[in-house]
């Protein structure tokens, strides 16, 4: 009986809480994508972004681009092509997908912190 309490409440809580996930783009995703990744994916003169890619809104961010499939799977890190291509950008920039690409010489990779934040946003209920 307690039990079955505590997941009513909880279930109840979360669905209160639930996160704008918006506002939280706006907030704390876009500043980072915005120094790092718009460069490159976004439509300019007629092009299409960079992997057909566009990281300056979060309805394109979630689709993704062409190849990578979705950019967030929310509340799954390892289906989120955003996620991914970041982290190896600070755990392995040789790997083709990692992200910013190696081979850009004044590339800005996430910080830690800020692989965590992308994580947080993406875990976020
Ligand atoms: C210097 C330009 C450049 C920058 C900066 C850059 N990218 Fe890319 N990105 C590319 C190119 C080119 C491709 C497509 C070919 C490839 O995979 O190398 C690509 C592909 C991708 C893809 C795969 C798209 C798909 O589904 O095919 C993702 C996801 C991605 N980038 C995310 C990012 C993120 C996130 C950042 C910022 C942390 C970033 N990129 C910064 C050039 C860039």
């Amino acid at each position: 009986m307690r039990i079955l309490a505590l997941v009513s409440l909880l279930t109840a809580s979360s669905a209160f809480a639930a996160v704008d996930h918006d506002a939280a783009f706006k907030a704390d995703i876009a500043p980072i994508l915005q120094k790092s990744c718009v460069g490159c994916h976004q439509a300019k003169e007629g092009k299409k972004p960079k992997g057909g890619f566009d990281a300056t809104s979060l309805a394109n961010v979630v689709k993704g681009g062409k190849e990578a499939g979705a950019g967030i799977t929310w509340g799954d890190i390892s289906k989120s092509s955003l996620y991914k291509s970041c982290e190896l950008g600070i755990s392995n920039p040789d790997d083709d997908a990692a992200m910013p690409p190696k081979k850009k010489k004044d590339r800005v990779a996430l910080t830690k912190e800020q692989l965590a934040k992308l994580k947080a946003f993406i875990e976020a209920k």
